[in-house]
């Protein structure tokens, strides 16, 4: 038996993102359910959201993937591997990954999703720089695609104003020198029914505060130990990018995490939660508009049903 030439590294080459059209304030939402623009401000931190109207989870992970394809300056050939990260598939068969890598003109790529719910996309990072490292792929397509909106009940102000659809990418590949740590994950099957869709004629149901604890608990001690296996001090940080499930999550991790300079993602406000793509939407935006610089370092935390979560340091392509 031999082992393949194996990269030294992997690190993210290119990210690209997609928001559909469609805007949301709170003054819409108040028109319809009992709820208003103070509290979802105050308590969640969003002021509008974006909700696909014909766009479908693969039509939005096509888009934001092929940008990210683009922004890396390769071909479809030299991807052998797509992982999409997705828990609000409209159908359960076939997965997104394989009709995703065809509509990119990707031929014959491993493809498989990731449900990891809000923390899929670290995961998928994770399994796709492993991917790279260890000779099963050259580059590797990671997209994380959401369209809450089908999953959510319209009339339900618990749910209905927090969650929100789009999607984000990032092409990993190899480098000489590692660009993505070692992940830390981990999971709390105990509180496992805290975010749940119970059956396919259900909508998703989530115990607030039994997440809200869990997160303004449980993570900071994982995003630290994510930079203590990288080797990075937090202060050495450019960028903090952790799910967008709520403002006052995102600010109390940020807090324990005493990472000072960096750009702390506050996506929320005008993306909402987008599960397993607020982060690579967060990262790709916070890029695009110039916060952060190439080579920096980010720590990216992803959390949400299961209970999941994963985190890593990445530099910042
Ligand atoms: O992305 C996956 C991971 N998910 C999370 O991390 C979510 C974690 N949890 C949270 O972010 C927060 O718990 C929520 C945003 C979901 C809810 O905020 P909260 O501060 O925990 O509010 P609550 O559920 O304790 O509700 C407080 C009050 C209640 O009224 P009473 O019983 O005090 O009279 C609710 O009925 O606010 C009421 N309420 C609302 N009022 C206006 C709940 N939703 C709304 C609403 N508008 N949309």
């Amino acid at each position: 038996m031999r082992i393949p030439d194996i990269a030294a590294g992997a690190k993210v080459l290119a990210l690209g993102h997609y928001q559909p059209a469609h805007v949301v304030t709170n003054d819409d939402l108040a028109k319809t359910m009992d709820t208003n623009d103070e509290w979802i401000q105050s308590r969640v931190g969003i002021k509008e959201r974006r909700v696909a109207k014909d766009e479908s989870v693969e039509d939005m992970a096509t888009i934001a993937g092929g940008k990210a394809l683009a922004a890396s300056g390769l071909s479809p050939d030299d991807v052998d591997l797509v992982i999409v990260a997705t828990c609000t598939l409209e159908t359960q068969i076939p997965n997104a990954a394989a009709v995703v890598a065809h509509r990119l003109g990707i031929k014959s790529p491993g493809a498989f999703d990731v449900n990891a719910a809000c923390a899929g996309f670290c995961y998928a990072l994770a399994t796709a720089s492993a991917a790279v490292r260890g000779g099963a792929a050259r580059n590797v397509l990671v997209i994380g695609a959401e369209k809450l909106s089908q999953w959510v009940d319209w009339t339900d102000r618990s749910t209905a104003v927090i969650f929100a659809d789009g999607a984000g990418a990032a092409v990993v590949g190899p480098s000489e020198t590692p660009g993505i740590g070692p992940v830390v994950w981990g999971s709390a099957g105990d509180k496992s029914e805290a975010i749940e869709v119970k059956d396919r004629d259900s909508f998703l149901h989530q115990e607030g505060q039994t997440v809200f604890r869990w997160a303004t608990t449980a993570l900071h001690p994982v995003a630290l130990e994510a930079c203590a296996r990288a080797g990075v001090d937090p202060s050495e940080l450019a960028a903090f990018v952790p799910h967008q499930a709520n403002l006052r999550i995102v600010e109390a991790i940020a807090r324990k995490l005493g990472a000072d300079k960096a750009v702390v993602a506050r996506d929320i406000v005008h993306a909402g939660n987008t599960s397993a793509a607020s982060i690579p939407l967060a990262l790709s935006r916070m890029v695009e508009r110039g916060e952060v610089s190439s080579g920096g370092l980010a720590l990216v935390l992803g959390f949400g049903a299961g209970l999941t979560y994963a985190g890593q340091v990445i530099e910042i392509p």
